[in-house]
């Protein structure tokens, strides 16, 4: 179990005890008040009980990640509170949750110098880098057994906050590392960021502590805010990173408490008090969460070289899970002793290194824009890029979204713009640098005709996409219609790739998807470069794609406004495919997410004939639903189910059923499907040749199911 872990079940656990007792003194003032209003030591008792009772819950949400009670129940303890202040106004402190907005604008931050400087790491972005530096560091201390406390390397912006007596008094960015802006107020509108330290198991407070961290925005709360942005006509932000540093720079706090911003604490600058480790960074960490800041729940503890390059690649491998942005790992040496011995060079600690991941975003050339035409006939802007090194690939193309975004983003041919590229998520141009705007950079024009197919190209009025109206006609339409009923999340037709859809198609083999399943060797053995093994290959994931979900074989069809999600809605709601079918625009809003457009979305599909010509021949060529006896189970034996609420981790290749298919049937009912092995998991669904999580969930005591048995588990 990890550092937070611990502390989050302790503190969690103990957070509930105290709160009942601080409730039940709640109770007992209100009742107090109801008969003497005007009793000073009872309006002070309700005060204290109120912030501590609020700021318990700012601590489980924003700290924890564990909420114990709805926000409107959070919001009625809130108004209390500023009633109260607002009849007593004599009573209001700088620690209550109401002045977390309180200040008014400025002008310029003003500057605080740092009581101990601000330092910045070593970078590295090499294995043999990694090892040279714990072979140097060995040298200087004579070990080959070095401990490391390993955290990640947070993208975002650095800060320090003093703490007195545990109040929070003030709190600077990084600035030179000597001295910083002060940005107090808009850091006390951070909820992660106590006001007020919490008392530690061995309730000292410390005289002064200066806890150094990273002010970031989480990636969900970014989207959301873009999405506001967008629909304000307002200014979109490039990354996490850039909107996190335009909130926390705002000289208005009331607009930075209207970000979400979220803070982590990775050390200590200035301390003085008792009871402060002296020994081991891993301690100071801990001591750090007892006093109620956040600190990742990744931080771990690893010995040598080996340790730090594993602790790389599980963070790398998970970096698209976790919930911010970061852009490497941090090695630390744990033993203070030690580090004090190691020292600084230059500006920089030796006992610590940043070991970062190949850039996600990058500046590249766009050399012009090319159209490319989707499923829905949507017309897409692609960016043609000078080739650039991004994300651990080599990108050429990267989407522009729609004319609007360009316009947004104010992109010209010819411009230097950034390009970002994360994970498996499509490469993006994510802005331009104006100041690299060469003077023969030109508009783009949307075109007013299909490029595929020369049909009129249309926009709806309440639309930011042009679409081509061709409609099955265009070829283009036609392939990309089949490259999403065979995409992973669909049929999962394996090795029926863009290119080969193509081919089928130009070649006339194909013309819907239905077609795929007449196809036979001879007919693919007369396509270019298509020999009898893959041929054959191709025929027998044709065949093991026959018996889909009901969920997956809706989102195949490629209903417009028909994602994952929608399609596991209405598997489970209507848990066969014929009810589906017939129903109409107002049953279909009663199933969650499904609003008027989706449901008349799905209508429309379902009255066009060549969709039901489809539709009638795909089932006549053997495609066989395994309609929904999961979802009828989820609704009927939501509680009892032993997947429902119990996380599974898979490994290896089960013999008869893809990942696609297990992981839509647990989280259909109830289940979540992770990528990586903890205390936490239930269950390891393991196939042939499983990997390390075999290992590791045999040591942690996790059960570990094999294809039968997991079948068994979901019909019983
Ligand atoms: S320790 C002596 N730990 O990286 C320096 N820094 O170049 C102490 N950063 O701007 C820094 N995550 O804000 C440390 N887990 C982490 C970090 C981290 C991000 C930033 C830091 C600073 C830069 C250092």
């Amino acid at each position: 179990m990890g550092i937070l872990e611990k502390i989050s079940q302790n503190s969690r656990t103990e957070l509930i005890r105290s709160l009942k007792f601080f409730h039940k003194i709640l109770e007992e003032t209100r009742e107090g008040l109801k008969e003497d209003p005007s009793d000073k030591k009872l309006q002070v008792i309700l005060l204290e009980t109120l912030i501590k009772i609020i700021e318990s819950h700012n601590y489980m949400y924003s700290v924890l990640d564990a909420p114990s009670i709805p926000d409107a129940e959070y919001d009625k303890l809130f108004l209390e509170l500023q009633k109260l202040e607002l009849r007593c106004p004599d009573l209001v402190t700088a620690h209550s949750p109401t002045q977390r907005v309180g200040a008014t604008s400025l002008v310029k931050f003003p500057q605080i110098t740092h009581r101990l400087p601000m330092l910045s790491l070593s970078n590295e972005f090499d294995m043999a880098s990694v090892e040279a530096f714990d072979r140097r560091l060995g040298e200087k201390l004579g070990t080959d057994n070095i401990e490391y406390e390993v955290e990640p390397k947070f993208d975002g912006l650095a800060v320090s906050l003093c703490y007195e007596n545990g109040f929070f008094i003030a709190g600077a960015t990084r600035g030179d590392g000597e001295t910083g802006e002060d940005v107090t107020s808009n850091l006390r509108t951070i909820k992660s960021i106590p006001l007020r330290l919490h008392a530690n198991s061995q309730n000292n407070i410390p005289a002064l502590l200066e806890i150094r961290g990273e002010v970031l925005m989480l990636k969900e709360d970014f989207r959301e805010l873009n999405q506001k942005q967008r629909k304000k006509n307002e200014k979109v932000f490039v990354n996490p990173r850039n909107a996190a540093a335009g909130s926390l720079r705002q000289l208005d706090p009331k607009i930075t408490a209207t970000r979400r911003l979220t803070f982590f604490a990775y050390g200590i600058g200035d301390s003085r008090g008792e009871g402060i480790p002296r020994d081991t960074h891993s301690n100071v960490m801990k001591y750090i969460a007892a006093h109620g800041l956040p600190i990742a729940k990744e931080c771990d503890l690893v010995c040598s070289s080996a340790g730090l390059l594993a602790y790389y690649k599980k963070i790398e491998d998970s970096r698209e899970q976790l919930p911010y942005d970061i852009d490497g790992v941090v090695y630390k040496v744990n033993d203070l002793a030690q580090q004090e011995k190691l020292g600084f060079i230059s500006r920089a600690p030796r006992f610590a290194l940043a070991h970062k991941f190949p850039a996600q975003e990058v500046i590249t050339e766009l050399l012009g824009i090319d159209i490319q035409v989707g499923r829905t006939g949507a017309l897409t802007p692609v960016a043609k890029l000078k080739p650039v090194f991004v994300g651990g690939a080599t990108v050429t193309q990267a989407t522009l979204h729609n004319e609007d975004e360009i316009k947004r983003k104010n992109v010209m041919i010819g411009d230097s713009v950034i390009v970002r590229r994360a994970g498996d998520v499509i490469p993006e141009v994510v802005g331009v640098v104006m100041e690299r705007r060469p003077d023969n950079a030109y508009q783009f024009i949307m075109p007013d005709q299909c490029p595929e197919c020369g049909a009129k190209a249309v926009r709806m009025s309440n639309e930011a996409v042009v679409k081509c109206s061709g409609g099955l006609l265009c070829p283009a339409q036609k392939k990309q219609a089949i490259i999403h009923f065979a995409s992973r999340r669909g049929m999962y037709i394996e090795g029926l790739g863009d290119k080969l859809v193509e081919q089928l198609v130009d070649a006339g083999l194909v013309r819907t998807s239905a077609d795929l399943y007449l196809l036979d060797e001879d007919k693919l053995i007369s396509l270019p470069r298509m020999g009898k093994k893959s041929a054959g290959n191709l025929l027998e994931s044709l065949r093991k794609s026959k018996n889909p979900t009901l969920a997956q074989f809706i989102y195949a069809l490629g209903v417009p406004n028909v994602g994952v999600t929608t399609a596991r809605e209405l598997a489970r709601y209507f848990n066969n495919f014929s009810s589906l079918e017939k129903a109409d625009v107002e049953t279909l809003q009663k199933i969650p997410d499904v609003g008027l457009i989706v449901a008349q979305s799905i209508t429309e599909f379902f009255i066009e004939n060549h969709n039901i010509d489809v539709v009638r021949k795909l089932f006549s060529v053997g495609i066989e639903l395994i309609e929904n006896l999961d979802a009828q189970k989820t609704q009927d034996n939501n509680n009892t189910s032993l997947i429902n609420g119990s996380t599974f981790v898979l490994t290896g290749t089960l013999p008869n059923l893809s990942r696609e298919i297990v992981t839509e049937k647990i989280e259909n009912m109830g289940g979540k499907v992770t990528s990586s092995i903890s205390k936490k998991t239930n269950y390891l669904v393991a196939g042939n040749a499983p990997g390390s999580k075999y290992e590791k969930a045999r040591d942690l005591g996790v059960t570990i199911l094999n294809e039968g048995e997991l079948l068994e588990l979901i019909q019983n």
